[in-house]
């Protein structure tokens, strides 16, 4: 009986010495001490034992049972600190590692200019309005006093899209759908992209962008153009701009100018910007032609207007110095980065 244990011992004390898990613990803890255990089953042999040796091998049996049971508990406790720093280990972060760079985006520089030029407009009264891209006929052209001969056509390479329809090459289509819609007196400006079937090259697109401007009330003159227009050259170019009003010609406003700013770059002497002329052309306008008025239902001999359509796109590349109107278009975040 003596050897049996002292074999169970050296037995049982090899395999706890391999215990490699919570599970593989309880396991041997049940196979040698349970009910059914190992050590147990020694226990009941006891009747074979001589009654004198029975105090002794009983002392034995309970010392191993208090020695596994102590050394079962270092077990555990050391198995479930290893598992503890192997599982700070894995979590460990490395605070000298660089971050991840996040980039923050921004506004195209065509909507950095367009909200200087609506906030420049909204202070002087104006409403912005919107037009549809795809116009008809009648609100791009017929009812500008275009009609389907005028020579004026020309000027404006069409995109038709079917019957009738086309992409509008001018916002001037707004200027129409605001008179049929308001009474004056109205202050309207509306910006949105236009279209020509233009060739592509550092200063033209066959989409490109305008602000559409229009002014009805009673008693509206030349004078309030000049004002207007010259107010908002030297809000978006700075107080020391010169303004300079040509004569032109458009169907729809009689007289017609077109406006030209003094070269913000190199303040009118001539550079790259400027084309070596001094002055960068900005926008068309005029008064508006009586009988555009008198189509959407106002009378000219009670109401008169002026109306103004601005290159956008110039004015972005200007302000900017950007030399390639391409570059606005092509979206590489290089250049957009940089605004
Ligand atoms: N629509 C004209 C153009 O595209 C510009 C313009 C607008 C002229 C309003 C006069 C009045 O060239």
């Amino acid at each position: 009986m003596k050897q049996q244990l002292e074999a169970l011992r050296v037995e049982a004390l090899a395999q706890l010495d391999a215990l490699s898990s919570q599970k593989e613990i309880e396991d041997f803890r049940i196979r040698m001490l349970g009910k059914k255990g190992e050590l147990t089953a020694l226990l009941r042999g006891m009747g074979s034992v001589p009654a004198e040796e029975r105090p002794v091998i009983g002392q034995m049996v309970n010392e191993l049972r208090q020695l596994l049971e102590e050394k079962l508990e270092t077990k555990a406790s050391v198995l479930a600190s290893e598992a503890k720093n192997a599982r700070l280990a894995a979590e460990t972060i490395d605070v000298t590692l660089p971050g991840e760079q996040r980039t923050v985006g921004g506004l195209h520089p065509l909507n950095n200019v367009l909200e200087d030029l609506i906030d420049i407009f909204r202070s002087m009264g104006f409403d912005v309005v919107d037009g549809p891209e795809a116009e008809t006929d009648y609100y791009n052209f017929e009812a500008l006093n275009v009609p389907a001969d005028h020579p004026a056509r020309d000027m404006q390479d069409t995109f038709y899209l079917a019957d009738n329809l086309l992409l509008r090459t001018q916002t001037s289509a707004a200027q129409i759908r605001t008179m049929e819609n308001r009474k004056p007196p109205i202050r309207i400006i509306c910006p949105g992209r236009v279209f020509r079937a233009d060739e592509v090259d550092a200063t033209h697109s066959p989409v490109f962008h305008q602000v559409e401007g229009l002014v009805v009330d009673k008693g509206i003159t030349m004078c309030d153009l000049k004002g207007v227009l010259e107010q908002f050259a030297r809000e978006i170019y700075g107080p020391q701009t010169k303004v300079k009003f040509r004569p032109s010609f458009f169907p729809f406003t009689e007289p017609s100018v077109e406006v030209d700013v003094s070269c913000s770059e190199c303040g009118g002497e001539g550079c790259r910007v400027c084309k070596g002329t001094g002055w960068i052309e900005i926008l068309g306008a005029g008064m508006v032609h009586p009988r555009v008025l008198s189509g959407c239902g106002i009378d000219p001999e009670e109401y008169s207007g002026f109306a103004f359509g601005i290159g956008l796109d110039r004015l972005t590349t200007t302000r900017h110095k950007i030399s390639d109107i391409r570059l606005l278009f092509e979206n590489d975040v290089r250049f957009l980065d940089q605004f």
